[in-house]
């Protein structure tokens, strides 16, 4: 078995064909809408119509990711998908995806489940596979997907949204994922769905503080004694799952507390390397195992090669980890920016009382 060079190939991206600005719930909620939009930071919810489901999402992701690689699909040997919206407790939504996308033979294919992690549990396994020499120099193809949709009047419910994120695992043209990363996990029941039920149980205060412990030891482990702010300088961007802006606000500066930084130091960083990351995020909404990933897809975008990223990812239940990737050559055409601004661009506007029908419809689907 020889070892490979290993990283990302190319990305696809895909936003479902509905959005509803979070001023639209507010109103509908009798809240004011500072609260979702100053609050919590949030601005649009992408939402799914009826006839669309996860398949339709996870699979145009994919497609779009396939195009804009140049092997061809005999030359795939593994599909994992990250999700938390299983449409089968047996069957792997990556047998969906595969069916969607004509892929069959000498493959492995299965789903990654680790709440929001899922996506980046099922993209490290691809990356190991490769590095070990057990894929026989084929590439995986990885996918991240997620529609989040809470109860209504559930206080999450202006965090939802939907979105997928697809990547070929192959030579690292746009970035190389480092095996160096650090870990942290919890067992705790802050955010989960017990089987059969529709929607997830979220104790939203619980879910912010195993997050922001989360990153503190993450974050901690990364700069092992060295000095943390040199640490985060060296990266050009870092990255974060987001359920909704606001909470990575709040972990990040606490990261920031606990090494000790000064407040304008920790609002320096937060300025100039998080925050931009999340400009896509905010139009998404949550899109639990992508939401890390479309951030990422956000920073990679014009990088030079060898430039860093950091990626923090946290899944409920909870695990988290903190890798860090290295632009390759192709990062500078960041040719994957076109998915999503062309899906904002297309997508429908939801009012309130299209929303309220659209979720009338998806409870009598559920039922
Ligand atoms: N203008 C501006 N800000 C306002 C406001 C207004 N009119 N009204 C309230 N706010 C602020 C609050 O001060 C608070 O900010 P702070 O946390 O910095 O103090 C923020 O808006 C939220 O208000 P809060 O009362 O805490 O909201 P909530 O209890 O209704 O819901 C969560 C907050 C986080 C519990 C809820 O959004 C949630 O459950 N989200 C999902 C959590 C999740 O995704 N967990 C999974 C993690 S992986």
């Amino acid at each position: 078995m020889t070892r490979v060079e290993t990283g990302i190939a190319s990305i696809g991206l895909h936003l479902p064909p509905l959005a509803m600005p979070v001023e639209e719930l507010a109103a509908l909620r009798g809240v004011d809408p500072d609260k979702y939009l100053i609050g919590l930071g949030c601005s649009e919810i992408s939402l799914c119509p009826p006839e669309f489901g996860i398949v339709d999402l996870a699979s145009e992701a994919a497609r779009r990711a396939l195009s804009r690689w140049d092997g061809e699909l005999e030359d795939i040997g593994m599909i994992a998908v990250g999700t938390e919206t299983a449409v089968d407790m047996s069957r792997p939504l990556s047998a969906f995806v595969a069916e969607e996308l004509g892929l069959v033979g000498h493959i492995r294919s299965y789903e990654v489940k680790h709440a929001c992690y899922g996506g980046t549990l099922a993209l490290r396994q691809a990356c190991e596979w490769r590095m070990s020499g057990a894929a026989r120099d084929k590439a995986a193809l990885v996918v991240a997907a997620d529609i989040a949709l809470y109860e209504q009047g559930d206080p999450g419910e202006p965090t939802q949204g939907a979105g997928a994120v697809a990547f070929v695992v192959d030579r690292p043209e746009i970035a190389t994922v480092g095996l160096d990363s650090h870990t942290w996990s919890e067992p705790a029941f802050d955010f989960y769905r017990p089987v059969g039920e529709s929607y997830p149980r979220v104790d939203g205060k619980l879910s912010l503080e195993c997050y922001k412990k989360a990153a503190v030891e993450c974050f901690n482990a990364l700069a092992e004694g060295r000095n943390p702010a040199e640490v985060m300088e060296r990266f050009s961007a870092i990255c974060f799952h987001v359920p909704f802006p606001k909470m990575v606000r709040k972990a990040f500066h606490l990261v920031g507390e606990v090494a000790g930084w000064s407040a304008e130091k920790v609002q320096q960083l937060y300025s100039e390397k998080v925050e931009p990351s999340m400009l896509w995020n905010r139009l998404s909404g949550n899109s639990y195992t992508a939401s890390l990933w479309i951030a990422v897809a956000n920073a990679l975008q014009g990088l030079k090669p060898g430039e860093q990223v950091a990626a923090f990812s946290y899944g409920s239940g909870f695990g988290s980890e903190i890798l860090s990737l290295i632009a390759g050559p192709r990062a500078k055409d960041a040719d994957w920016a076109q998915d999503i601004e062309r899906d904002i661009a297309r997508r429908g506007r939801v009012d309130a009382s299209a929303y309220n029908l659209l979720r009338s419809s998806v409870r009598t689907a559920a039922a």
